[in-house]
């Protein structure tokens, strides 16, 4: 493992779910496992007013929760509490960066902090032009040295539309360089999510059925048993077309049907990601309400924060076309949805079966040879094929071959921000999102967008909590999860 270079990491909205959440969380286990720099501060900046320590009592209580029934060593979270600094601060306010400059320079000096600097928006996405804004009108965002560096890390969602995703774009291109811009979508942080390259493109076996000589369709999915909790007002805005789709099931796709870069760099990997968007094929309006379906769970309109004649969505399945030579009319089934069965996230590839059935009780239909990649929980990978069922005659069975991530045993299984986290501290921008790709992203979702504003309320089906969805999405012709066949029972 790589270790960064000495520097500075700045969160803009210190006090807010994400940074107790997940920042400083992460940032303690890299600090655990001695992957961070040895001077390397964190300053959170936010209105709330605290001293350093009381920050640091208010983010101790978050790290330990965030660890759940591990155990804490009481040394080592002081320790990495020690490397976090806290500054009150209006960001909404260009004068008061003076006062950040002052204390950023004030730290660099005291700490012998390098001229390098992160700065991670993980505020209301409202604030995304405007901090980046006011560290140009200060001269924040270039570094003073030769040696020195600025870069940005932009949470999601990045814009709403395409027209705004352009625009936050171009407003960010104009204050920092792309090279120093990192767009986070924490599905790619994900270990299984990464293993799909390394799967696909370390292993022979795959490449020759990795097409649609031998692949009948794929479903990509990301199920949820939680509705949107205290996130109504952001959700009732985006719904799971823009929250989950645009970015992280998108990406996933990506991942599984791109081409393998000639070498394992992050321009040639994201220019073969950006090829499978630019390949996707466009809705056309007539054809939306029979390739998408749209719905939402029941009780959804009485959350907090949601309008009482709510028409977001909170669950989509679509039925997607990538058009090139690989993957010319396989259906990849996009879907994802709040408040279902159960929580998972899994990519499953359903094979062609043979042309002609030998045995009695084979499967047919493309259902039963699979291929499931398991994104979590359980992460895993299973091979299902038939097999001769033992004594008389030839009949089959469908079993499974299953990797389990947990038979890696001790190896510790980080969480996605943490790869991330580090990542853009060494500078390697190959799982974040590059500016061709999301905009690629936002123009296959832009029409789909406005044809719901047009429609309202019309093809959106509702489902009760807890099960799998509006029943309409059968009419997208998905494989049944569980196969009906003989041998499969
Ligand atoms: C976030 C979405 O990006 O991803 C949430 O905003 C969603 O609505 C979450 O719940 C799912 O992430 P994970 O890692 O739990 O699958």
């Amino acid at each position: 493992m790589k270790t960064a270079n000495n520097q500075l990491l700045v969160i803009f909205g210190a006090s807010g779910d994400l940074t107790g959440r997940k920042l400083l969380p992460s940032l303690y286990e890299l600090h655990v496992r001695g992957l961070l720099p040895e001077r390397f501060s964190i300053l959170g900046a936010a209105r709330t007013e605290y001293s350093d320590d009381e920050y640091r009592a208010f983010e101790k209580v978050h790290i330990r929760e965030s660890l759940k029934n591990r155990e804490v060593d009481e040394a080592e979270l002081d320790s990495f509490l020690r490397r976090v600094f806290y500054l009150a601060f209006d960001s909404t306010r260009s004068a008061e960066y003076r006062r950040l400059k002052d204390r950023i320079r004030l730290l660099q000096q005291e700490l012998q902090l390098p001229d390098r600097i992160i700065y991670y928006l993980a505020t209301p996405p409202a604030m995304y032009e405007l901090i980046p804004a006011c560290l140009k009108e200060n001269g924040m965002n270039v570094a003073g040295s030769k040696d020195g560096w600025r870069r940005v890390i932009v949470e999601k969602p990045f814009g709403t539309s395409l027209e705004s995703a352009e625009r936050l774009n171009k407003h960010l291109i104009h204050i920092f360089d792309e090279k120093e811009i990192y767009r986070i979508d924490h599905y790619l942080g994900k270990e299984t999510v990464q293993n799909i390259l390394v799967l696909r493109f370390s292993n022979g076996i795959f490449e020759p059925l990795w097409n649609r000589n031998y692949i009948d369709s794929i479903e990509i999915s990301a199920s949820e048993t939680l509705g949107v909790e205290n996130r109504g007002k952001y959700y009732d805005g985006a719904g799971a077309l823009r929250d989950m789709i645009q970015n992280h099931l998108i990406q996933l796709m990506a991942f599984t049907a791109m081409e393998s870069p000639s070498v394992f760099e992050p321009e040639p990997i994201r220019d073969e990601i950006v090829k499978v968007f630019r390949a996707l094929r466009p809705y056309k309006t007539h054809d939306m309400d029979n390739l998408i379906v749209r719905g939402q769970y029941e009780g959804y309109r009485e959350e907090k924060n949601v309008a009482p004649d709510s028409t977001t969505e909170t669950y989509v399945a679509m039925k997607m076309f990538i058009d090139n030579w690989r993957w010319s009319d396989v259906p990849f089934y996009i879907f994802t949805g709040k408040k279902l069965s159960e929580k998972s996230s899994e990519i499953v590839v359903n094979f062609k079966s043979t042309p002609h059935q030998l045995f009695a009780g084979q499967c047919s239909g493309g259902s039963c040879n699979k291929l499931i990649i398991r994104i979590q929980p359980n992460e895993s990978i299973t091979l299902k094929f038939g097999l001769k069922m033992p004594g008389a005659g030839f009949t089959v069975k469908q079993v499974g071959m299953d990797f389990r991530y947990d038979s890696l045993s001790k190896n510790y299984l980080p969480d996605a921000y943490e790869r991330l986290l580090l990542d853009a501290m060494l500078g390697d921008s190959t799982l974040y999102a590059r500016s061709d790709a999301l905009e690629a992203s936002w123009r296959l979702i832009d029409p789909i967008l406005h044809h719901w504003k047009e429609e309202g309320a019309k093809n959106l089906f509702f489902y009760t909590p807890g099960e799998d969805g509006p029943l309409e999405k059968a009419k997208l012709g998905m494989i049944p999860k569980e196969c009906s066949c003989q041998s499969c029972q």
